[in-house]
């Protein structure tokens, strides 16, 4: 739908801008929020590093998913960035299965650092964050994240979404493609 905001025609359809954003490879985290069984989560990929110092975050959440009024009165939330062997956990979280609160959270294993909100044990890093600042803008909101402490793994192949498929990436495997595809610079360029 074409839409104008302050008196600025915007082209641009839903289906236009969807297919340019299906083209952004993201890395795949769980969003977690609640406490006890008043929990739920949600994949994502909106989420992004803000600052080393202090050690924030940034992630966009829509509000009418169940995860946000947990995020809201809690104002806190776990970030799980997923392995690629976490497909599953990406799949029970994705809302496309049916499943909804706790009983996304079934099958897999979870721990609790400084919060006290469920973080997947195993993650490639499980970051506990407090909510800082919420700009509610549009559908979503944009919650920055403190982080209060954070658990790491061993490196592993990390999960993706791209172009409406997860995938797997791989860097010894993706490595190894680079090096067959790249064209050595020519002797002139090497030079400067
Ligand atoms: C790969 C992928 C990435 C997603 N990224 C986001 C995101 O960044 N923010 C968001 O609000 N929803 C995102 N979603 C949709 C949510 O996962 C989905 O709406 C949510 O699980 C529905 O939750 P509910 O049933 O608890 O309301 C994404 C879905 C997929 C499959």
């Amino acid at each position: 739908m074409n839409s104008i905001v302050r008196g600025i025609r915007f082209k641009v359809t839903d289906g236009e801008f969807r297919g340019a954003m299906r083209q952004l490879a993201g890395g795949v985290s769980v969003i977690t929020a609640g406490r006890g069984e008043e929990i739920s989560g949600m994949t994502v990929t909106s989420v992004a590093s803000l600052a080393v110092d202090p050690p924030s975050l940034v992630v966009s959440i829509n509000r009418a998913s169940s995860s946000w009024p947990l995020l809201e009165r809690y104002r806190s939330f776990g970030v799980s960035i997923l392995k690629a062997d976490q497909l599953a956990v990406a799949e029970r979280f994705d809302g496309r299965n049916g499943l909804k609160g706790a009983a996304r959270f079934a099958g897999a294993q979870w721990i609790q650092l400084a919060s006290g909100v469920p973080l997947l044990k195993g993650a490639l890093a499980a970051i506990d964050c407090e909510a800082e600042d919420i700009v509610e803008r549009h559908s979503h909101a944009l919650v920055i994240g403190r982080v209060l402490d954070l658990e790491l793994s061993e490196p592993a192949a990390a999960l993706a979404y791209w172009q409406s498929q997860y995938v797997a990436l791989d860097r010894d495997e993706d490595a190894q493609k680079l090096a067959e595809v790249s064209v050595p610079a020519p002797p002139a360029a090497r030079k400067r």
